[in-house]
Parts: structure tokens; C-alpha cells; sequence
């Protein structure tokens, strides 16, 4: 029987071991925490699919054309035709499960319109959409679990691959429990480890997607894709804690952004792009947002309380309990956050690396989205991309008998956590964490240009070259000391991205080079070879088609 070994349990990982489970094959999957602790449940919007219920003249291949469109055409178009047209499908599937979606009237799927989409296409569970969906595929994953085709492994932190002459054989990993290393063999390795929100520290993601396991993939011959276009979501609000979202639903709902100027009301995204103005796609409302230079509210209380409380309570709540805002009489004071990842680990239209056996789906990896996401095709590319590698890890030859050995790589691990339980040296771990987060956001931000980028990398470079002299306060945390190296690795990788990169396109805006190029319209990858940084243009189409 095929051994799956898939790292991460949101959505994307649960898809995947769902999908091989059915197949018959024996997944183990090992995650941090429970899928209920997942970046996953805090997915608020929705999923888009074209179905029946959807609006006269709406299509799939409407759907397909919004997605490349929306990622300014540098998206693979067979990866994204296989994205959409699974999406009906996928969603037939999630009510099947028992994902309890909004209605119209019995038995139809309501919709909502999202940004940057031709049609009200969007599926959703009230503003909770992530959280029902991972409730009804955990339980589905329980049925397999009952039958012995997934194990779960619990507070188990990722820290390296098994790769051997370009084939990879499992992973090795932190065990919180005995605070040790254990290697765990399989015939595939499938990463579904989230996003890269370490890199800036607050975002509206989740703090346990760090970018560690793409930072480490890397340094081990993983080739990554696209680390310059980072998603700013236009509408969130700033806690002590994090930046919250507030889901584009609102503006979905009729929400209109305005500033003020004196006592009058100044609807700039109306006055520049007219009546849909407010839903133009993420990085063009976050920019415009960021030229007016003022402080911009979000006005949804017109609605009235009823509907408010119908269509969108989550939002309600989240307001009034965050920031005592209450939304059916006052504005909501937003901000645009860091909120998605289109870059990741390069990935063909199967979801293999350009290691044999070794697989990334969800944020973690790169596909589908080009150089900016539509709302409401996360949740549907992680569904997705879990399914896709499924397949395709069916459909692979059983692995040879007689796998590499590789003691060597686990003494060298278990050396070095050893080393960084006795460092005593002066650079406490989180304090180069969040100067790293600060001078992420500071140089890869919503408008960037070579100058700051530069610095950016001198920075992260000198952080590099301390990493040995880092002191961990406390060594029950030592995932927080092994994870730094690969952190700063992948930052350094973003910033030479964002440097290769230039011209203007999507989500990466540089003020040196407004301008969209044709010499540009393809994906870049970055290889990490004997320390060096790589970054080349995907002319041949070597990964997503
Ligand atoms: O605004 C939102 O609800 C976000 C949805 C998404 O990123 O897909």
C-alpha cells in the first residue's frame, strides 16, 4: 500500500488525505495542531464555483477568463481551466459532507459578489466559510481514521526533507512531546503548511503558517515561484494582536469606501472606476487606498440592522467586539494588510516540485492566482490542488525497495538542536523576528522601488550572517530558533524576487517601473545554489501550463 506523508491539516491537507484515502492509500498527517486550529477556519468570504444556481449568462469559462484576467495573465491557463472546471464539482461535494451553505430558498446555493468578478459567482457560509468547510472535512477525515487509512500526529512541527539525488523519501521532524527529531519514511511527501506570515508579523493570516518549510525546501534544491506578488487585502482593522479581515463580503453587500475631506464624504474608488468601483480587484484597491494618503472608512450601515445581522454577522461581531465599532451606525476605520501569498513553492499542473515524490498544494505552493488573487479562489485552489496531487500520486509507480539511508541528515539535525539548547550568545530569537517582519513590510510594501529593496537585502543578509549567534531565552522553544535560518532564507528570496522584477504587475507595484511589461508576462522561479540566490523568467513554461 502507498505511504502518503502530507505535512499540514488545513484544508488543503485534509483534501489531499481525504483524496488518497479514498484512492486506498495509508496518509499520515502531521501537523502542529488540530485542523480546527487551522489558518483555514479563519477564511471568511467564500468559494467561488459556477453552478446552476449561479446568475443568468455566467459561465465556466467566465470564471476562467476572471481568474487569469484577475492574475494579469501570468497564471498557467490549463491549471486554471482544470481549477474551475472541478469547482461545481468540488462544492456538490463539500454539501455532500455536510458543509452547511447559505440559501436562497431550499436546496439553491446564495451567492455574493466578490471583487474583480464578472458575475455574483461566490458560494458561502454566512462570513464563516473556511470554518464550515474544515468542520465537515474533518469529519469526513474521521470515517477514513475509523479505517485505518489516515493517522493523525499531532504537535509534530516540520523541520527538513529526505531528498536524495532529486527524489524525495519523507521528512524529519520536531517532536514537541519529547522535544527530539524522528524521521518519518514515505513513498511521497505532501507539503500543505500555509502561507509565509512570519515575514511581516501581523498579517491577517495566521502565525503558524511561517514560511519556514518553503525557507527550508529552498535551501535543499526546492525551486519557489512568484515570492514578489503579496496580496494587501484593502479592508482590515489593526488590533493589538493582529490585523483582522473584513471580509470583502461587506463590500460584496453594497459596502462603499470613502475618505473625508472636511465634513464631505470623498467615494474615490466610485469616482475613479464607477459603480463597481469598491470591488475592483485587491491590488487595485489597496493602492488607491494608499495614494489618497488618508484615513479611509468603510460605510455598510445603510443596510439597516436586520439585513446587517443576516447577511453578514460575523463582521457585526467582529467589529463591536475587536474594535466596539457597531457597524449598523458607524463606519469601519480600514487599512490594507498582508492577508495572501500567490508566491510559493513552483509547482507543475500535478502539484510536484521539481523534486520527484515531494508535492505542494494550498498557499504554500504557487498556481493558479498569477500576480493577484480573487476572492473566494483560495479556499477552491487549496479543495482543488489537495485532489489534483491526489491523483497524481495514485497514479505513480510504487516506490523501488532499498531507500537511502539517512541517519547522517538526523544525527546532523539532532546536533544542531543540541547546540541551540546550550547557546547563550546576545540576539534573543524574537527580537531578529520582528526586525525581519519590519523590514519586510517597510521595503516590500504596497509600492516598493530598488532602493528600498536593496536595503531590504542587505538587511536580511547580515541577519543571515548572525544566525549562529542567536539566543533562544527558552529552549522549549526551539522551533522558533531552527525555523529562523529558513525564515531569513525566504525573505532574502521575496526581496531578490521583487528586485528581478522590473515592471509593475498585479500585486508588486514599483514606483522606479510603473509600467506593465510583455518581456514580463511570465512567472518568475528562484533556485538557491551553493548560497546564491537565482531568479530567472518561466519562458518555457516549465512549471504550471
Ligand atoms: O475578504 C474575504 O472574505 C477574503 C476572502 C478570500 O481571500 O478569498
Amino acid at each position: 500500500m502507498k505511504k502518503v506523508l502530507i505535512v499540514g491539516s488545513g484544508i488543503a491537507g485534509l483534501s489531499c488525505a481525504i483524496s488518497c484515502a479514498e484512492k486506498g492509500m495509508e496518509v499520515t498527517l502531521v501537523s502542529p495542531f488540530p485542523s480546527e486550529r487551522a489558518q483555514s477556519v479563519l477564511a471568511a468570504g467564500g468559494i467561488n464555483a459556477v453552478t446552476e444556481s449561479c446568475e443568468e449568462g455566467d459561465s465556466i469559462a467566465c470564471h476562467i477568463e476572471d481568474t487569469l484576467k484577475g492574475g494579469c495573465y501570468i497564471a498557467g491557463k490549463e491549471s486554471v481551466r482544470g481549477l474551475c472546471e472541478d469547482a461545481p464539482q468540488i462544492v456538490k461535494w463539500l454539501e455532500r459532507i455536510g458543509t452547511v451553505f447559505t440559501t436562497k430558498e431550499v436546496g439553491t446555493v446564495a451567492r455574493r459578489a466578490f471583487g474583480a468578478q464578472s458575475y455574483k459567482r461566490t458560494c458561502y457560509c454566512g462570513a464563516s466559510t473556511g470554518k464550515q468547510i474544515v468542520t465537515a472535512l474533518v469529519m469526513e477525515a474521521r470515517r477514513f481514521e475509523a479505517l485505518g487509512l489516515i493517522q493523525r500526529k499531532l504537535w509534530t512541527d516540520f523541520y527538513s526533507a529526505l531528498i536524495k539525488d532529486g527524489a524525495c523519501y519523507g521528512a524529519i521532524f520536531f517532536n514537541e512531546a519529547t522535544m527530539d527529531l524522528e524521521m518519518i519514511e514515505a513513498d511521497c511527501l505532501v507539503m500543505a503548511t500555509g502561507g509565509q506570515n512570519a515575514l511581516f508579523g501581523k498579517t491577517t493570516g495566521s502565525t503558524q503558517c511561517d514560511g519556514y518549510a518553503q525557507g527550508k525546501l529552498f535551501m535543499q534544491g526546492v525551486e519557489l515561484k512568484n515570492l514578489e506578488f503579496i496580496q494587501y487585502h484593502p479592508t482590515t482593522i489593526v488590533t493589538s494582536q493582529k490585523k483582522m479581515l473584513v471580509s470583502e463580503a461587506v463590500r460584496g453587500e453594497g459596502g462603499r469606501l470613502y475618505y473625508l475631506d472636511g465634513e464631505k464624504r470623498v467615494y474615490f474608488m466610485e469616482e475613479k472606476f464607477g459603480e463597481r468601483g469598491n470591488l475592483m480587484p485587491r491590488d487595485v484597491v489597496s493602492r488607491c487606498m494608499d495614494e489618497t494618503g488618508k484615513e479611509i472608512f468603510l460605510d455598510i450601515s445603510f443596510l439597516g440592522k436586520e439585513e446587517i445581522l443576516k447577511r453578514i454577522p460575523e463582521v457585526y461581531n467582529l467589529c463591536l467586539k475587536y474594535r466596539g465599532i457597531d457597524i449598523t451606525k458607524e463606519s469601519i476605520p480600514v487599512t490594507p494588510s498582508v492577508h495572501f501569498f500567490m508566491g510559493g513553492i513552483a509547482v507543475k499542473n500535478n502539484h510536484e516540485t521539481n523534486i520527484k515524490n515531494l508535492y505542494a498544494i494550498g498557499e504554500c505552493a504557487s498556481m493558479y492566482h498569477g500576480a493577484n488573487r480573487l476572492g473566494g479562489n483560495s479556499l477552491l485552489a487549496a479543495l482543488h490542488g489537495g485532489r489534483v496531487a491526489a491523483k497524481s500520486i495514485g497514479e505513480m509507480t510504487e516506490a523501488a525497495e532499498g531507500r537511502p539511508d539517512f541517519s547522517e541528515e538526523l544525527k546532523a539535525g539532532q546536533e544542531k538542536l543540541r547546540r541551540l539548547k546550550e547557546s547563550k550568545s546576545a540576539f534573543p530569537v524574537m527580537y531578529i523576528r520582528d526586525l525581519v517582519a519590519q523590514n519586510v513590510q517597510e521595503n516590500l510594501g504596497i509600492v516598493r522601488n530598488e532602493e528600498k529593496i536593496l536595503n531590504g537585502i542587505d538587511d536580511v543578509t547580515y541577519y543571515l550572517s548572525i544566525v549562529d549567534k542567536i539566543h533562544y531565552d527558552n529552549s522549549e522553544f526551539l522551533y522558533l530558533g531552527y525555523s529562523l535560518e529558513g525564515i531569513l532564507t525566504l525573505a532574502k528570496a521575496a526581496l531578490t524576487c521583487a528586485l528581478s522584477r522590473k515592471e509593475s504587475r498585479g500585486a508588486h507595484y514599483r514606483s522606479d517601473y510603473a509600467e506593465t511589461k510583455d518581456e514580463y508576462a511570465n512567472a518568475t522561479i528562484i533556485s538557491y545554489e551553493n548560497g546564491e540566490y537565482r531568479t530567472r523568467l518561466d519562458v518555457e513554461g516549465t512549471y504550471e501550463s
